[in-house]
């Protein structure tokens, strides 16, 4: 069988990716053999040329270091601050600086130089998310012929939106290079099929000769999951239950509502702290009876917007406080830190309502861990986005317009108040449709379909 190589910004060994994600990856390569390769996690003055190589837990990675300026350029720059905004259809969150696009081309390039010297022929090489869409055209440029697939996490956005990303026609062509391009959802796929049937307008793209040819790159949906019964496990170990009996010493009687959400203005946290505040105000007879844990660990932190965000969410949660808590009573636990799997484990499945309010959201594996750590004799309440890629496989969540803080705080009602015999059939639904959608289908669902093009690949030229 092939070698597989990963490629991402992000490896096991720098922290967020190793998540699900990596657990998943992580069996697929040793069964496979190949390496997983991305940024070291380190800022140097004159970075080394080559790669260097090491093992973490039984995986080989291979790592490159970055300048701080590069760094900047092609990770807070234009990846976090064009690309992830508008693609989460933020154009009013994007901020441009033309060094900016020229440093992440740069670092996509310092990938492709350093990664290509351990290439063979015959690797499967998939590269991971919209740090690094330039990989492939940049391989190819150094005569890589290997099949190359690219995943996409985050949704794609919708065309017009597309259009007002600055070079996103050098971004499409760079995309053409894969040979399978996997994203998470139908409506995805939907506005890609857009862009490629209609192109810029004139008007846009200048030149009608400009238009991207796609012909030889499959562009499918492939819903990303994670391990539901890894997580039931998870559930009820000793670790899960410590965090349950502090929960349970704090909590009383109250019903446990509980967002877990990267600090990141996409998962409509203002929104939801607004319908919970909604929820209390319309009900008073709730009051005391409920909780609402917010568990939202930073994330790049270094963004003008993330920062607003974030004190904008301390304001609003004062705010609630504020209004309603009373000294022997708090509506809210508001919590910037991040907690292992299995604390998280253990809270989901306390847990009455699970609530995953995304504006917008490639998949959200919180959805779908939440599900997994149900109890299957009182299982909670998952109130989801239509909004979350999730959304598409998820049919028996009590699915909201997270916009629509009155309808969110009416789903949290109805799911505080929910028959025993309902959340039972709503969550069996859901159990079925985590296990179809698991981590491991995903990827071996996608690597069947990239391995089953080796003719396709050795056409290129
Ligand atoms: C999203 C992206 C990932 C990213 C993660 C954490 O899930 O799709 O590519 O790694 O957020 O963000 P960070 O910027 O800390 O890597």
């Amino acid at each position: 069988m092939s070698r597989l190589v990963i490629v991402s910004n992000r490896t096991p060994s720098t922290g967020p990716a190793a998540g699900g994600l990596a657990v998943a990856l992580r069996k697929t390569l040793a069964e496979r053999d190949g390496f997983w390769f991305g940024w070291s996690g380190k800022l140097s003055e004159q970075p080394p040329r080559e790669a260097r190589f090491e093992e973490v837990d039984g995986l080989t990675v291979g790592k490159i270091d970055l300048t701080r300026q590069d760094h900047h350029a092609y990770y807070a720059g234009f990846s976090n601050s064009i690309l992830w905004p508008a693609f989460h259809l933020r154009l009013d969150l994007t901020t441009f600086d033309g060094q900016w696009y020229e440093g992440y081309r740069r670092v996509n390039t310092r990938f492709a130089e350093a990664l290509r010297p351990h290439l063979k022929p015959d690797d499967v090489i998939w590269v991971h998310d919209y740090h690094l869409i330039p990989l492939a055209a940049e391989l190819r440029r150094l005569g890589a012929r290997n099949r190359i697939g690219f995943y996409l996490h985050i949704p794609f956005p919708v065309a017009d939106t597309l259009f007002a990303i600055p070079h996103h026609l050098e971004l499409m062509r760079d995309l053409s290079h894969y040979d399978l391009v996997g994203m998470q959802a139908q409506r995805d796929i939907v506005a890609f099929n857009e862009f490629a049937d209609h192109q810029a307008p004139l008007s846009l793209s200048g030149d009608p000769l400009k238009a991207v040819d796609f012909s030889k790159t499959i562009v499918e949906a492939f819903p990303i999951g994670s391990d539901p019964d890894a997580f039931a496990r998870l559930a009820v170990s000793p670790a899960a239950n410590k965090m349950v009996r502090r929960m349970q010493r704090a909590m009383d009687e109250q019903r446990l509502i509980l967002g877990v959400d990267r600090l990141d203005y996409s998962k409509g946290l203002p929104q939801r702290v607004e319908a919970y505040e909604k929820l209390l105000a319309n009900n008073p007879q709730l009051r005391r009876g409920v909780h609402l844990l917010q568990i939202a660990p930073p994330s790049r932190d270094t963004i003008k917007e993330y920062q607003h965000h974030s004190d904008q969410l301390d304001a609003m949660c004062g705010h609630v406080m504020g209004r309603f808590a009373e000294p022997d009573w708090q509506p809210l636990t508001y919590v910037k830190r991040a907690y292992g799997q299995p604390s998280l484990a253990g809270l989901y499945r306390m847990a009455r309502i699970g609530l995953v309010t995304p504006l917008r959201d490639g998949m959200n594996l919180v959805a779908h861990e939440y599900v997994g750590s149900q109890n299957p004799e009182d299982p909670g309440v998952l109130v989801l986005s239509r909004f979350a890629g999730a959304a598409e496989i998820f049919e028996d969540a009590l699915q909201v317009n997270p916009f629509d803080t009155d309808e969110t705080a009416e789903a949290m009602r109805m799911g505080l108040s929910m028959p025993l015999e309902e959340r039972r059939a709503r969550w069996e639904g859901l159990m079925r449709a985590a296990r179809t959608h698991s981590v491991d289908n995903w990827a071996a669902r996608f690597l069947d379909r990239l391995g089953a093009m080796a003719g396709r690949a050795r056409q290129r030229n």
